[in-house]
């Protein structure tokens, strides 16, 4: 096969092949291939099929009979954070509730920080991430809370990828505790216009003790007004009004989806918002599981992510959240393994990543198991033995 941008590497010896094309292979929303092929070229997918009519190419890899699967669209995480919150797991576990305040501990932290401690540990997370098979991920400010802070968190942030979300109205500052209204007028004023040319997305906090309906639709309003495309965080504590909203604004996603009428079922159904979900923060928290079998059986577009944060959940891994919504979520092993690839890529409104089809990125993993499946199967095993990312792989499988 001629190459139109570099070297054309074809994987070989592929048991199981995740396309997460329904009109490639068995038909299913996978796309699954049975004994396949990739071929890569350059930073892109340029052929699947079966291996027995894979195109010849400049490299070769045997991948020995394991499975290949799109990388992992971790579509929510808060990476760009100093210190830990030990402590406050240890008192969780013996009983004290999780509460948003939590918060303000990782703030004082992140505030104290000089930019190299914040970009060492983001780009530590980010390696942790890549070795367990996240090729794409999002990342939150909302540990600064002032706008020198929002703004250089956002930066370093901007520095790893491209999806980057201003999360100024995580909670109301501690520097405005006595009058929320003046940080709502931050967050959409001075904070926003320092932030915006860093973000892609607004987020907010929506619950009681962050924001309630009102604040929440005033800051995503101004950022959308601002060319930022809105997200949030609803529904996680507590029944609200954050999953509506989303659906109202055409928000790409609803994140965490813990506590939900039938009303927000609905709307989520109707509209054009992904319902993420996020179970390492119910792990963490101790927390009721989110439903996913009740928003898959109304039509509902389910991402999974990890959230990774040091207070709700400090796991960066997406096998550990498969194997979570599996066991605990109603879901099956093939709607999770879709919703932390395919189901990613749409909570980020993307098509160019979460398949393997051509046209595609190149981001892909090896699995030391036969197919998709063991990653909830064999739960807490380190299964990813090979991960490329737009093209290069970051491992050596080379034969
Ligand atoms: O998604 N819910 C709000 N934000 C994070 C928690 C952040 C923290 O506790 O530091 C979350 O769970
Ligand atoms: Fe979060």
């Amino acid at each position: 096969m001629s190459s139109t941008t570099g070297t054309t590497t074809v994987i070989t010896n592929i048991a199981t092949l995740v396309t997460n094309d329904p009109s490639l292979g068995d038909g299913s929303p996978l796309g699954l291939i049975q004994d396949a092929a990739v071929v890569i070229d350059g930073d892109r997918i340029a052929w699947t099929g079966e291996s027995s009519k894979a195109p010849t190419t400049d490299n070769r890899v045997d991948a020995g009979g394991r499975a290949v699967l799109p990388g992992f669209v971790d579509s929510h995480s808060h990476l760009v954070f100093a210190g830990d919150r030990t402590q406050e797991f240890n008192a969780r576990m013996s009983g004290r509730p999780y509460s948003a305040g939590g918060i303000r501990t990782t703030v004082a932290a992140t505030r104290a920080a000089t930019d190299g401690e914040l970009e060492t540990n983001l780009t530590h997370y980010l390696a942790e991430a890549l070795r367990q098979g996240t090729t794409t991920f999002e990342t939150k400010s909302g540990y600064g809370l002032t706008v020198a802070d929002e703004s250089r968190a956002l930066r370093i942030a901007a520095a790893h990828t491209d999806e980057v979300t201003y999360l100024g109205a995580h909670i109301v500052s501690p520097d405005h505790a006595d009058d929320p209204a003046a940080y709502v007028a931050l967050v959409t004023g001075e904070m926003l216009d320092a932030c915006a040319p860093y973000a892609r997305w607004i987020d907010v906090f929506c619950e009681k003790g962050a924001f309630d309906g009102d604040q929440a639709r005033a800051i995503l309003t101004a950022g959308k007004a601002k060319g930022l495309h809105p997200r949030i965080h609803a529904n996680q504590l507590s029944y609200g009004p954050g999953v509506q909203l989303a659906v109202e604004l055409d928000a790409a996603s609803a994140d965490h989806c813990t506590h939900l009428t039938d009303a927000d079922v609905d709307a989520l159904a109707a509209g054009n918002t992904v319902a993420t979900l996020l179970p390492g923060a119910e792990f963490s928290t101790r927390a009721q599981w989110p439903n996913a079998r009740r928003l898959l059986d109304a039509g509902v577009t389910v991402a999974l992510s990890t959230d990774c944060n040091p207070g709700s959940s400090f796991t960066s891994s997406v096998p550990f959240c498969i194997a979570l919504a599996v066991r605990d979520m109603g879901m099956t092993p093939d709607e999770a393994v879709w919703s932390a690839t395919a189901g990613g890529a749409a909570a980020l409104r993307r098509d160019d990543i979460g398949r393997l089809t051509p046209g595609a990125y190149a981001d892909l993993l090896l699995l030391d198991a036969p197919s998709h499946v063991h990653l909830a199967y064999r739960p807490g095993v380190p299964l990813v033995s090979g991960v490329w990312r737009r093209g290069t792989d970051l491992t050596s499988h080379r034969v």
